[in-house]
């Protein structure tokens, strides 16, 4: 589905993140030309594995192991400097040279020290069950108009000025908070002076990179972070990060009209997980999530946390492809549930003894909402070498065909373990 008649693609996560997006785009990176990151922060950890070799990606968009691509940090992006270039520090010490291929665009919105400590101090009140990594604060100022860009640091004696009041502003709002924490405006200016020589030469307008990359039909993909559920219109508000997830962020994010784009690629977990709070209606009981979490390793790649886990959500998915658009699926993970002896599906909700097809706006309702399932066999096998749809025992194809059925969109790859090679396409 990334081909010469869909050259523009964007991949999304269509369940609550951490659905092996950096896998696919890895997997897809391989014929492309430019990959782009369009919303998010060092909130993400997309993790490629290569032979041995782990990499967890957070602001660097997944293609950069591909020499031939070009990687782009989105307008959409709240870049967190020091995170950014110690990761790619991390690069450079394993051999992978980025020189000359990753921008960062010059509208892009920077997280600074005192965003983190915002973001720890609301979470004393509102425990949302963030990542820490100063998002929500960032997009705040963002969307408050008053957020530090990239393109400040051209006048660096701006930036100081900017920085001068917005400290000052964190410090009153971390004493409204109880915070005994302050943010320090000498730390923010060496940071921002330190920083600015090696922002500066990668900062660019992307925009106008990536729209000519597309209108010569070079092969582009837009790289979402986080999922459709934790979208900040579309997820389980207020449980959400704090930008927009989902396919129509990514024009937005990346620069460019939403004429771009060819089609929309929606990664599912054969399963559901979640991390930080907020409802999780199809959550397994204990035996089962703690099984589904040690074999799918589910911890997270930027906390630590464990993720809770449990079974597919059609319902989730159904809407995921509703809000997206997605014209495919990618379905990761299946080799985890190699060992049960019966998969559940939820195919869809019962509110108050009433059939609920669609997603209740109201996080509580979400939250009461009680899965109907249907049980399929389980296939007692592995499927980590299968590298056809043949090649997958029976229970598993008919599994997948039951996902495809209720999310009414086409799988297009499946990844049956976490290597580059462990990957069908249809
Ligand atoms: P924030 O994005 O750090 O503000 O966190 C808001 C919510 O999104 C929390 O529930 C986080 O656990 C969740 N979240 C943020 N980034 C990711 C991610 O990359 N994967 C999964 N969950 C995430």
């Amino acid at each position: 589905m990334f081909d010469d008649r869909t050259t523009c693609l964007v991949v999304v996560g269509a369940q609550w993140g951490d659905e092996g997006k950096g896998k696919l785009v890895d997997v897809l990176a391989e014929r492309a030309d430019f990959v782009v990151r369009y919303q998010g922060g060092a909130n993400a950890g997309h993790t490629v594995v290569i032979g041995d070799s782990q990499f967890i990606l957070r602001q660097i968009p997944s293609g950069i192991l591909h020499p031939q691509v070009t990687c782009i940090v989105g307008n959409g992006v709240v870049l967190e400097p020091e995170t950014f270039f110690a990761e790619l520090d991390q690069l450079a010490e394993r051999g992978i040279s980025t020189a000359g291929r990753i921008f960062v665009s010059d509208r892009a919105h920077l997280v600074l020290p005192y965003h983190k400590l915002l973001d720890a101090a609301s979470e004393k009140s509102q425990k949302l069950g963030t990542t820490g990594r100063g998002i929500g604060p960032a997009y705040e100022d963002k969307y408050g108009r008053r957020g530090i860009r990239v393109t400040d640091l051209r006048r660096l004696e701006c930036a100081r000025a900017l920085l001068a009041d917005r400290v000052q502003r964190a410090n009153r709002l971390l004493e409204l908070l109880g915070s005994a924490e302050r943010a320090s405006l000498e730390q923010h200016v060496a940071l921002l002076e330190r920083l600015a020589p090696r922002i500066l030469p990668l900062a660019a307008d992307t925009g106008l990179v990536v729209d000519r990359a597309v209108k010569q039909g070079r092969r582009v993909l837009l790289e979402g972070a986080q999922g459709s559920l934790l979208d900040v219109d579309h997820g389980t508000y207020p449980y959400v990060t704090s930008s927009n997830t989902t396919a129509g962020g990514a024009t937005v994010g990346a620069g460019i009209g939403p004429t771009a784009v060819h089609g929309v690629l929606g990664v599912v977990k054969a399963y559901t997980t979640r991390v930080g709070n907020g409802p999780l209606p199809t959550e397994a009981g204990e035996a089962d999530g703690e099984r589904l979490r040690r074999l799918g390793g589910e911890f997270g790649a930027v906390t630590g946390r464990a993720r809770r886990c449990g079974w597919f959500d059609a319902t989730v998915v159904r809407y995921a492809a509703r809000v997206n658009g997605l014209t495919g699926l990618a379905v990761t993970k299946l080799d985890v549930l190699d060992s049960f002896a019966e998969v559940p599906v939820c195919t869809a909700y019962r509110l108050e003894g009433e059939e609920c097809e669609e997603m209740p706006a109201e996080v509580d309702a979400l939250g009461r909402v009680e899965p109907s399932y249907q049980v399929l066999p389980g296939w007692s096998q592995s499927t980590g070498e299968a590298r056809r749809l043949a090649d997958l025992p029976a229970a598993a194809r008919a599994y997948l065909d039951r996902l495809e059925a209720l999310s009414g969109v086409p799988i297009r790859y499946v990844s049956v373990g976490t290597r580059r090679d462990q990957i069908i396409e249809v």
